[in-house]
């Protein structure tokens, strides 16, 4: 099963998504491996905190391949899961991937520029169906670091206006909460945070997200 997380732009919590799906999953006992791609390596960063903190379990990360698609089906071969995090800077990275993924997930905030990105994002994929086995890209949005109020309307609308546009947008969403950054600097993942960095809100709104999207996985 291979995941990719992209988009155009960046900042928009490719990286946090990334990271906590292959934490998840490595929490169920599933053999996963991150594929960074981003030449920043914060997965990378993250996964040696992870490392030098003695957290457990540890997340392999293979940063930066020479050719990304083709490191992509090598792994795909060895791993229960391919996670991979694409860099801001690696759109074609991004369509290369894409072709090759069972789910490829499209974080968006509630943010004009962000939202024209995913809908060059999407056409530009919808360019692409044919090359996929399924004959479709299996795209879908992830809302991020939206309204931590619940059904804020500004969350409501970004979603239904997408969704207008034919976009499949998933039903659980992240919103803005001070825990996430925690997650980058001690290598941990929300569910492994202590004291005051825990956010049992957080926490519960990515476990529902990882659910849906192993649904999501599933029935492609
Ligand atoms: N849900 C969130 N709430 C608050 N801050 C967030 C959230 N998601 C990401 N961030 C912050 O935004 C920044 C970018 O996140 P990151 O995952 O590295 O983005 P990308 O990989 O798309 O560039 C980080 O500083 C991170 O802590
Ligand atoms: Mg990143």
């Amino acid at each position: 099963m291979v995941i990719t997380i992209g988009a155009e732009k960046g900042g928009v919590s490719k990286t946090r998504l990334a990271t906590h799906i292959a934490a998840l999953a490595a929490f169920q006992g599933i053999d996963v491996i991150l594929l960074d791609t981003d030449k920043q390596g914060s997965a990378m960063s993250w996964s040696r905190i992870r490392n030098e903190e003695g957290v457990s379990p540890s997340i392999p990360v293979l940063a930066l391949p020479a050719n990304p698609a083709r490191e992509l089906a090598n792994l795909a071969s060895k791993f229960s899961l391919v996670v991979v995090d694409i860099g801001a800077q690696s759109y074609r990275t991004l369509l290369e991937c894409a072709q090759l993924s069972d789910l490829v997930l499209v974080p968006c905030g509630n943010d004009q520029q962000e939202m024209e990105s995913t809908l060059s994002v999407f056409e530009a994929l919808r360019g692409l169906d044919g090359r996929h086995q399924s004959g479709r890209i299996p795209a879908h949005v992830v809302l991020t670091r939206v309204s931590p109020k619940e059904n804020a309307k500004a969350t409501v609308e970004l979603r239904d206006f997408l969704r207008g546009e034919g976009i499949s947008v998933c039903q659980s969403h992240i919103a803005h909460r001070e825990a996430w950054k925690a997650t980058g600097k001690t290598g941990r993942a929300l569910h492994e945070l202590k004291g005051a960095d825990r956010s049992p809100k957080a926490i519960r709104e990515m476990q529902s997200l990882y659910d849906e999207i192993v649904q999501l996985a599933n029935q492609e």
